[in-house]
């Protein structure tokens, strides 16, 4: 029995966080998926009705009584200072130590990529995001605020151990997978300093992993890279920053942020899955936004949790659903959000 703390947090974090439940309570009805699933209501609404983010000891329950989380997505316009995002999500991220955010760019139907003439070999990587520093560290402050002479600082920060592990994750991940190269996006060009580790680092690191080519790019031209060539891609490794940055764009590449699915991982802990996309406030409650991101989300904690065949099974049915055009509007069908939802949990159900 696997226990499943659901957190389907603001906009359309609810709404497709429903579809991505049903998918699973359907896969356990019918094929016998042992999962336990609790929903918690931490969010937007409960800030603003009690005060309260992260609930106290919310970490510590997350990891000594589940085994994954599942997320929807943190925002909400009425909280201009982002505090939610800040507390419950960046929160788990840091506080659970998650240091891998696993972003797969992966194109489902060629129909999708809005590249001209690229098939789904062509658009096919994975994203290693540094998910715990960098510029996510919250130091810095003002000076002198609110006058002519004000300061803003902000600072970025890269610990040693840090950026290895990360780059480690990618390497391990590359030779597990055979994928042939790992790129690093970095700006060592100009950032002098903390560039200067991410570059000492992934040469040691890479020198371990022989058969695996070691590349590096500055990030700016990755960006016009992963347009003109994404086919070069395997594994990409970068910062917080960058990392949020390229997984934006790639999600684009591969069908837009409706379908870009995400992991954050601490390889034995406690992790977390939510989709890449936020809680998109202008298509909230109207029963338009893709559940697929959080659909194929829920397939990749299954996974992690051991699994696999099971999502299979869900990713294959949303493979049909994009090609049948069985899909919310963004990617061309003309279904809402729980017709699309309703129609993968039928086709992983029979
Ligand atoms: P967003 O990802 O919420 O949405 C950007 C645009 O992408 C939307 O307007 C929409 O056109 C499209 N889109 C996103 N998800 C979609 C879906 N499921 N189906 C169809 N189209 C979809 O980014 P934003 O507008 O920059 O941010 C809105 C709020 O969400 C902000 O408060 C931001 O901080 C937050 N946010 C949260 C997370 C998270 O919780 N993981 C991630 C990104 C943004
Ligand atoms: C993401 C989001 C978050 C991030 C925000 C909401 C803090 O953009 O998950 O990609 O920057 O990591
Ligand atoms: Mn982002």
């Amino acid at each position: 029995m696997k226990r499943i703390a659901v957190i389907p947090g603001d906009g359309i974090g609810p709404e497709v966080i429903a579809e991505a439940v049903l998918v699973l309570e359907r896969l356990r009805d019918t094929h016998g998926v042992a999962l336990e699933l609790t929903h918690f209501d931490w969010g937007a609404e409960k800030f603003l009705a009690e005060g309260i983010s992260l609930p106290e000891g919310a970490l510590e329950m997350l990891a000594g009584e589940f085994d994954a989380i599942l997320a929807g997505a943190f925002g909400d316009p009425r909280i201009p200072s982002n505090k939610v995002a800040e507390d419950v999500l960046l929160g788990m991220r840091r506080g659970l130590d998650l240091y891998i955010n696993l972003r797969p760019v992966r194109l489902l139907d060629p129909r999708l990529t809005p590249l001209k003439e690229r098939t789904v070999e062509e658009i096919d990587f994975v994203v290693f995001r540094e998910n715990t520093e960098g510029a996510y560290c919250g130091a810095g402050g003002f000076l002198k605020k609110g006058t002519p002479d004000e300061i803003a600082t902000q600072e970025e920060l890269n610990t040693r151990k840090g950026v290895e592990r990360i780059i480690v994750a990618a390497f391990e991940y590359a030779r597990a997978n055979r994928r042939k190269r790992v790129t690093m996006a970095d700006k060592s060009n100009v950032q002098r300093f903390g560039g200067d580790l991410w570059q000492r680092v992934f040469k040691g690191v890479a020198a371990g992993y022989p058969e695996i080519e070691a590349n590096h790019q500055y990030v700016d031209a990755m960006t016009m890279f992963m347009v003109l060539d994404p086919a070069q891609y395997d594994v990409v490794v970068s910062n917080n920053l960058f990392g949020d940055i390229l997984t934006d764009l790639g999600a684009a590449l591969a069908g837009g942020l409706g379908v870009a699915a995400s992991g954050n991982i601490h390889p034995g802990r406690v992790s977390l899955f939510e989709p890449v996309h936020g809680s998109a406030p202008p298509l909230a409650g109207k029963n338009i936004a893709n559940p697929f991101g959080a659909i194929l989300t829920a397939a990749m904690m299954l996974r992690h949790l051991g699994f696999a065949e099971e999502a299979t099974r869900i990713e294959a049915a949303v493979l049909e659903a994009a090609r049948q055009k069985k899909t919310t509007q963004d990617i061309g069908g003309n279904l809402g959000t729980r017709e699309a939802g309703e129609w993968v949990a039928q086709r992983v159900a029979g």
